[in-house]
């Protein structure tokens, strides 16, 4: 057989390999505290809009998945943009994402971080704007952290809430039953 041939063999045996890899890795996350489903691109142009990002703002994605957020903001603003999970196979094709983004100079920001680790123990008083679509329990979890953001930072959280006297709190009603819930810190 020619090496034409092999090489692209080759080539749809390795895409299908990651294929079995993410769609495995989809199904075992519903064990985790937040299973991974992505969240879709309309609800994410309209958390755009909402958070209405300033220039100084530094941004966070709390699980951010295969990155479909992060790379949405990367993409327009110039901003401080940082992406966790604690998926080693998220991250990789988060970062992998990234870097085809960047060679294809379709990046608004160079000033990234991809960073696998735990968001329950990150540490958010740098922060200005989180984004996330979790659930309500990891959401109660991260209460304390989110109480350690600066005054004026704000929470976009998709479908999920939590409770706090330390921020002010607007709820919108999407189509169906979706909500986008958003917070914002009081000046201490
Ligand atoms: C519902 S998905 C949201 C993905 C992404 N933000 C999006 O909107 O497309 C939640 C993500 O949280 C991650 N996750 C769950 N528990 C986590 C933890 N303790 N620390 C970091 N990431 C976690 C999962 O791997 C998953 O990718």
């Amino acid at each position: 057989m020619n090496t034409f041939f092999i090489a692209v063999q080759i080539f749809y045996l390795l895409l299908a390999l990651i294929l079995i890899i993410y769609l495995l890795n989809t199904v075992l996350s519903f064990r985790k505290l937040v299973p991974y489903v992505p969240t879709p691109y309309k609800i994410i142009k309209k958390m755009i809009r909402l958070a209405d990002i300033k220039p100084a703002d530094k941004i966070i994605d709390l699980g951010s998945g295969s990155g479909r957020i992060i790379l949405e903001i990367a993409k327009k603003f110039p901003n401080q943009i940082t992406g966790i999970d604690n998926s080693p196979i998220l991250i990789f094709i988060t970062r992998w994402r990234f870097w085809l983004h960047k060679i294809f100079g379709r990046l608004k920001t160079k000033n990234y971080q991809i960073i696998k680790t735990d968001f329950l123990n990150y540490d958010l008083s740098q922060e200005t704007l989180i984004f996330c679509f979790l659930t309500n329990q990891a959401m109660e979890k991260l209460a304390a952290n989110f109480e350690k953001l600066p005054g004026g930072a704000k929470i976009i959280s998709y479908h999920f809430h939590f409770n706090s006297d330390e921020f002010q709190q607007q709820r919108i009603d999407i189509k169906g039953r979706a909500k986008i819930y958003i917070y914002v810190k009081l000046a201490s």
